[in-house]
């Protein structure tokens, strides 16, 4: 018998204050014309007062159960990706856990920014696999507006706040058809630099604000992830054109369309969530499954591929029949 991790929910949650590109002119020296074109945003979810990374977590979480038709008792592992947690210490993973009701569970944080959900599935897969769970929530989400320089208008346009969850449950099959069929992930801290908060605990004992050099992102974002995605493609022995959806990390519709452009792969098979809720970090690769998942375009049997870039920089991807 093959054991494999397989979808067994999707769910999101997005702050209830939308911002729009011309909302944000009024503040930002910039306009709708220059986001829309460099970008592909025209909106972002804005968390408000009591909304936090872990709150909007519990909800991704609780509509991914509700999906799954599971109670939060089912879940035996919650790994939360995120980049702006609620606190230093605990995990925000635990404030999930406790707002659910969870009497007891593993439940952990993984920072690894704007990969950080490929990193969490990776985990958790691996996990499952090995029988150290069954039920897994993976979640990603992220607060970026409460670590952005507002006046600093080649970084504050691009980012939005919310969260996406799936669950994941041991499955298995003589054939290991359906389920997370592989995965890899990468890292190199030589680019730190490049995408990085200039603040931490440790160092000025403060939160600190993003600071990025936005071109060489980009130009690092198209080779590795359209490299990745060919790794992950022969690590599972299928040929890229099998793919339905790729869903890839929401940072720039320009990146997604390089990628696919690199890859030879119809824009139609990529689902695209940037325009409404701009780069969500950990959280945009599960919102944009979620998304698709809801409004039917994933359907049972699509052959999926998950991939993301961030700081670090830390990459990765994985395949998903679902
Ligand atoms: O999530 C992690 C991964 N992150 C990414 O993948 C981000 C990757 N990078 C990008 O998406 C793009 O590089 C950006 C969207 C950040 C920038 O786009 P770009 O086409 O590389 O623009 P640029 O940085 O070359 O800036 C072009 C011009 C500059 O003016 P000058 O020097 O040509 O006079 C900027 O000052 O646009 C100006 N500019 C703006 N103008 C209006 C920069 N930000 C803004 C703004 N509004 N918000």
């Amino acid at each position: 018998m093959i054991r494999r991790s397989v979808l067994l929910g999707t769910g999101s949650a997005l702050p209830v204050r939308a911002v729009s590109n011309a909302e944000l002119a009024q503040t930002v020296e910039t306009s709708d014309e220059w986001i829309v074109e460099r970008t592909g945003i025209r909106n972002r979810h804005i968390a408000g007062e009591g909304e936090t990374t872990a709150s909007l977590a519990t909800g991704a979480a609780r509509a991914a159960l509700d999906m799954a038709g599971l109670s939060p008792q089912d879940i035996d592992l919650i790994i939360l990706a995120t980049a702006t947690p609620d606190q230093t210490f605990p995990a925000s993973a635990t404030l999930v856990q406790a707002a659910l009701g969870i009497d007891d569970c593993v439940a952990f944080d993984v920072a690894a920014v704007c990969s950080g959900f490929l990193y969490a599935v990776t985990v958790a897969d691996s996990m499952i696999r090995s029988g150290a769970a069954q039920r897994a929530l993976v979640i990603g989400s992220e607060t970026f507006s409460r670590i952005l320089d507002w006046e600093d208008r080649t970084t504050c346009v691009l980012f939005g706040d919310g969260a996406g969850a799936i669950v994941l449950g041991a499955e298995e099959s003589t054939d290991g058809k359906r389920g997370i069929l592989s995965s890899k992930l990468h890292a190199d801290g030589r680019h730190n630099q490049l995408l990085y908060v200039d603040g931490g605990p440790s160092t000025t004992q403060t939160v600190g604000k993003l600071r990025m050099k936005g071109q060489e992102v980009f130009r690092h974002a198209v080779v590795n992830l359209a490299s990745v995605l060919t790794e992950v493609m022969e690590l599972a022995g299928l040929a890229p054109t099998e793919i339905d959806w790729l869903i890839p990390h929401q940072a720039n519709a320009r990146i997604l369309d390089a990628t696919a452009r690199k890859l030879k792969l119809s824009p139609d098979k990529v689902v695209m969530t940037v325009d409404r809720h701009a780069n969500t970090s950990a959280a945009s690769v599960p919102l944009a499954l979620d998304l698709a998942t809801r409004d039917g375009r994933i359907q049972p049997g699509d052959l999926l591929v998950l991939e993301a870039m961030g700081g670090g920089f830390t990459w990765g991807a994985c395949v998903l029949r679902v």
